[in-house]
């Protein structure tokens, strides 16, 4: 392909919305020199294939006349169409549609509207040209200031109350250090919320609990695996409930994908309590689940800058929060941290949160810092969900220290918690 950019490289752009097309065709000549043809339907495009080959075509999936997967199999039939790259830039967001022009051979399959980084990243790599020839990288010190302006610290401390930690939630991490709160109290809060009560036998009934028979209400859920089991579920289910997976795939953050990491993190982190005596069992679940509220925090209020942060990281191959701080200065632990205080949650709870990637900062008696720090790594290291960083951190040899595990190795630390990895995987 073009090594360079003397050569202007020759797109055909296709997209049945003129305006769409239109601001497809800006952006894609502001990030490289090319010339480009552009059409709504794919009888037309062939033609222009026919005129001249292009050396990139940009498509989005529905055509005027048909769709990108009948282009797809025109240029397969002729030796030299089979070769062109095909962006299919889309609206659509079915899995189906996605891995059909996956089997037919597209380059790369990208949400509208278009993240100019990613595809310029795309153009790049296609192009083999350098990071810093292209057009946009030349702007992307102008990109993340923009994306900093955006994103507005004031508005962390307004989200408390924008998205208050679940009032059910909050009551059960209350009333659970009530000597006199009983399972019937909880029973009753939870019963009051049909969709929390499936969410909660749902978890229960999963193959990690492993019973042999359906668990099918809460009391009988209360006897069989306890209250406190029960609870740290509710907790759960409530913040999942908050932030709810919305069913699109997504290629960067998937929501789903998220929960398991977040579960799986919660699990491991109470194993690893198990070693110290100032951390309650309950406290390291919560910990966990809470870890990397402020992803969630920036996926719902900063959407835009959020996949911009989770695009950089992806192309830089650098950590999330390494990324998040030099373009916005600070990062999700952080924010999390913010939002934790802001809820009133117990000060361990927020040193956890805010240091669970920079445990170097925090006392080796800060027990749940530690904890919280190991439970994540061991989470990405054993592949358990997903969070969105493409890099993870290596476990930290002091968090070792702090918990006196130093003297084992990763593998024997790991066969002690006794964590089923696949039922995990299969909570939610
Ligand atoms: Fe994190
Ligand atoms: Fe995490």
């Amino acid at each position: 392909m073009k090594g360079n950019l003397e050569s202007r490289v020759n797109i055909l752009l296709l997209d049945q919305n003129l305006e769409e097309l239109h601001m497809l065709q800006g952006l894609v000549e502001k990030i490289i020199k090319c010339d480009i043809r552009s059409s709504d339907n794919v009888r037309e495009a062939v033609q222009m294939i026919t005129k001249s080959v292009p050396d990139l075509i940009i498509t989005e999936w529905e055509l005027a006349d048909d769709d990108a997967a009948e282009l797809l199999k025109i240029l397969m039939k002729h030796e030299e169409w089979a070769t062109i790259p095909v962006i299919i830039c889309s609206s659509i967001r079915s899995e189906e549609v996605r891995s059909r022009a996956k089997q037919l051979g597209v380059y790369d399959f990208l949400n509208k509207p278009v993240n100019r980084y990613i595809l310029s990243w795309n153009l790049g790599l296609l192009f083999s040209v350098p990071e810093s020839e292209l057009a946009a990288a030349s702007d992307v010190t102008a990109v993340e200031a923009d994306y900093r302006a955006r994103f507005d610290r004031r508005k962390i401390a307004q989200i408390s109350a924008l998205a208050p930690l679940p009032e059910l939630a909050q009551k059960i991490m209350e009333l659970t250090h009530e000597p006199s709160y009983s399972p019937k109290d909880l029973a009753e809060l939870v019963k009051q919320d049909q969709s929390l009560t499936a969410k909660i036998l749902k978890i229960v009934n999963s193959a990690y609990y492993g019973f042999p028979r359906k668990i099918g209400n809460i009391d009988r859920a209360i006897v069989i695996l306890g209250f406190n089991e029960v609870s740290n579920i509710t907790i759960a289910a409530c913040l999942m409930q908050v932030f709810p997976d919305d069913g699109e795939e997504k290629q960067l953050f998937d929501r789903r994908m998220f929960w398991t990491h977040t579960l799986g993190t919660a699990y491991i982190a109470r194993a690893l309590s198990g070693s110290v005596k100032d951390v309650s069992r309950r406290d390291a679940f919560v910990m966990g689940l809470l870890h990397d509220l402020g992803k969630v925090v920036l996926d719902q209020h900063f959407n835009e800058v959020f996949k911009y942060l989770l695009a950089a990281a992806a192309e830089r191959n650098e950590p999330l929060h390494k990324v998040s701080h030099e373009i916005l200065k600070i990062d999700h632990a952080e924010i999390g941290g913010i939002i934790a205080e802001s809820w009133k949650l117990p000060p361990k709870l927020v040193r956890a949160i805010t240091y669970h990637h920079s445990p170097g900062l925090a006392r080796l008696d800060d027990h749940s810092v530690h904890i919280a720090h190991l439970a994540n790594c061991f989470c990405h290291i054993k592949d358990i969900g997903a969070s969105g960083n493409p890099v993870p951190d290596k476990p930290y040899d002091g968090s070792f220290i702090a918990l006196k595990q130093q003297h084992k190795n990763l593998d024997d630390i790991w066969e002690s918690l006794k964590i089923d990895i696949d039922s995990i995987k299969l909570l939610i």
